[in-house]
């Protein structure tokens, strides 16, 4: 556990209850969601770059989740337009691995102290020379808040591209260390609609939506960096000429009705062959997963 953060953990777990209330029970974000049985079939791309088991010859069980970012369990699925899609790999040994991602390519800000600022301040109500100064403190958010203010609901969880945002390291048997970003890309072309004709469906519509489109499949891709390449930012893509390869496919075959909701998707938790960047971001993830979900197993 990186202790570093568990300050900053309990403060952006205070401030995100002051928002949006506290759920007992719930995650302190991405609160609703559903659970699929998958199976990831990797086709042996990713091998010359890592000797992460899931990414060889052998397909891999798998646990997908999707959800909606909002830390409301009851929240409209057409009112939030940023979703999750999380994946739990069961490895060979026993192990379990996770790649954690949301339809957005970039994040807000550069460390985690930035973003539980913003939280803070939102949890205080901001008045519009707050908000200025936080455009004007942390001009790195501009990408992702244009993003944002850009999207549209969807149609369905499967149409959507997912991003795990932050750089990681795949490491090679000669030991060798390539930085990789990663990338969902849906079977099915992207698809979203007006919030007009989004609004008409019923509260849960993307559930069941996804319950009769199953199984769906979504192909990761990694995206080779290049020196120089921000690996420790996640509020920077990569210059759109990086190299980028098939590494498997995930098939979402089945619901699962009553799911293990004790896991925790961390980010952090990796395979020998796969490293975490520097990226503070997603070092402080690990503590404050874990605060979250404290709490939510002591059905709090
Ligand atoms: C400092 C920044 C962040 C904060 C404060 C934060 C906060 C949280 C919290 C409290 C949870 C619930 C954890 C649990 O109870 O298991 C969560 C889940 C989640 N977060 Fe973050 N998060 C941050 C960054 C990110 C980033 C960069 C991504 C993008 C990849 C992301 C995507 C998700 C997803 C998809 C889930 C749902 C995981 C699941 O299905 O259980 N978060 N986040």
């Amino acid at each position: 556990m990186n202790e570093k953060y568990t300050g900053l953990a309990e403060t952006a777990i205070q401030s995100i209850e002051k928002i949006a209330g506290t759920h007992p029970g719930f995650r302190r974000a991405h609160a609703k969601g559903c659970f699929y049985q998958a199976v990831f079939v990797p086709n042996g791309e990713a091998a010359p770059y890592t000797k992460a088991v899931h990414l060889q010859q052998r397909p891999v069980p798998a646990v997908v989740r999707f959800s909606d970012s909002s830390p409301n369990p009851n929240m409209i699925d057409s009112l939030s337009p940023v979703k999750g899609m999380s994946v739990q790999f069961h490895l060979p040994n026993g192990e379990e691995t996770y790649l954690v991602s949301v339809n957005v390519p970039v994040f807000l800000t550069k460390t985690p102290e930035a973003f539980v600022e913003m939280m803070r301040l939102a949890a205080e109500g901001p008045g519009p020379r707050d908000l200025m100064k936080l455009f004007i403190d942390y001009p790195e958010s501009k990408a992702a808040f244009q993003i944002l203010k850009q999207m549209k609901p969807f149609v369905s969880y499967s149409t959507s591209r997912y991003f795990p945002i932050h750089t990681f390291y795949f490491v090679n048997e000669a030991g060798d260390r390539q930085p990789v970003k990663y990338e969902w890309i849906p079977e099915k072309a992207f698809s979203a609609e007006a919030k007009k004709e989004a609004v008409t469906h019923p509260a849960d519509y993307l559930e069941k939506e996804l319950e009769d489109e199953l199984p769906v499949s979504f192909t990761l891709s990694i995206i080779l960096g290049k020196p120089g390449d921000a690996t420790d930012d996640s509020t920077v893509l990569w210059p759109e000429d990086r190299p980028r390869i098939s590494v498997g496919r995930l098939e979402i075959r089945e619901k699962i009705l009553q799911p293990n909701d004790r896991v925790i998707f961390d980010p952090t938790v990796l395979p020998d062959g796969i490293e975490c960047s520097n990226d503070p971001v997603l070092h402080a993830r690990q503590a404050i997963y874990a605060a979250s979900s404290l709490r939510r197993f002591n059905g709090l």
